[in-house]
């Protein structure tokens, strides 16, 4: 069924695979022209973002990566190829998993987390990752630019079964489902049959603004933000930039600026008000909103940090 899918080059299918970016990376390298997908059973050396490996139990994720030769796309404007593979697979796995649309979101910049009721501060403060984004990318700015996506989702995978290390960080479709098995070749087709028109309305210069800002979890809410110099930002996001692909926060003086590399680690759901914490980013990745002067140069290579590069 998956093959039907026009916009696709190419599609493979493996039972074991060390990480479908590797795959990918290397058939763009090759010449296969864009989009190439590979989806695995099972990685054995599977990737996150900020140097971390990604684990997942056989046939209990859909895990897959996506190639592009986005020519058509500034620089500046590479991390939307991340935003709108989080958008198609949010917007699919609601519909897969038979959820009320709108109930898993995006936390900055492309992991789709579900809520947790009554988690508490103890566990995360109940946002909960059901799926992750990897964005990797070469030869940016050039006639030769490749960039790879890879997302891991959590699909079938009981509560169980989580390692214990990251049951109070991570969720999957089925327990947000409350139980309900679910299919991964369905969500699989779900997806592409969303990400098509996402992909050629961002082809064509359009990116879906408004419905990647429905889907933040942080907007107007306390959160912690590890910024890739190590330093940790307390804030209030108050929202993401359409254009820059950067999370906006305000500090305690109400001051607005953007982070465009960065990793929210922490959330406070209960309270949006009030995030104290340090005066002003300093480190790598936060600027002052009203100094902006103009897009930024999107970060060539491996997607280490955040919001720029293709992903996360
Ligand atoms: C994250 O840290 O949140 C990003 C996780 C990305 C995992 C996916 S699984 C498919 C693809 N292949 C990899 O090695 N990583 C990505």
């Amino acid at each position: 069924m998956t093959t039907s899918i026009a916009f696709l080059s190419r599609l493979e299918r493996f039972p074991s695979v060390p990480s479908t970016n590797d795959i990918v990376r290397a058939w763009l390298t090759e010449g296969t022209p864009e989009v190439c997908l590979a989806v695995a059973d099972e990685q054995t050396a599977g990737r996150g973002r900020s140097g971390r490996s990604w684990v997942a139990p056989g046939g209990a994720a859909l895990l897959l990566s996506l190639g592009f030769e986005p020519t058509y796309l500034e620089p500046d404007r590479l991390w939307r190829l991340g935003a709108i593979v989080a958008l198609a697979m949010a917007d699919a796995a609601e519909e897969a998993a038979g959820l009320p649309a709108g109930v898993l979101k995006l936390k900055w910049p492309n992991d789709i987390v579900a809520e947790s009721v009554g988690a508490g501060d103890s566990v995360a403060d109940g946002v909960l990752k059901v799926a992750g984004v990897l964005g990797e990318s070469e030869g940016v700015g050039t006639a030769g630019a490749r960039a790879v996506v890879g997302i891991g989702v959590n699909v079938d995978w009981p509560r169980d079964r989580f390692p214990a290390e990251l049951a109070g960080v991570m969720t999957s479709l089925r327990e947000v489902a409350r139980g309900r098995p679910i299919d991964s070749n369905a969500l699989l087709d779900e997806f592409l049959l969303r990400l098509e028109p996402r992909y050629l309305a961002l082809r064509d210069g359009h990116f879906d603004v408004a419905g990647w800002h429905a889907r933040q979890v942080t907007t107007g809410r306390a959160v912690q933000v590890e910024l890739p110099d190590g330093s940790i930002e307390l804030a209030r996001a108050v929202g993401v930039d359409g254009a820059s692909g950067a999370l906006l926060v305000e500090d305690e003086y109400g001051a607005e600026r953007e982070i465009l590399v960065g990793e929210i680690t922490h959330v406070r759901l209960a309270s949006t008000a009030g995030a104290g914490g340090r005066k002003a980013a300093s480190g790598a990745g936060a600027k002052a909103r009203a100094g902006r002067g103009g897009p930024s140069p999107a970060r060539a290579g491996a997607d280490r940090g955040g919001g720029r590069g293709v992903t996360p």
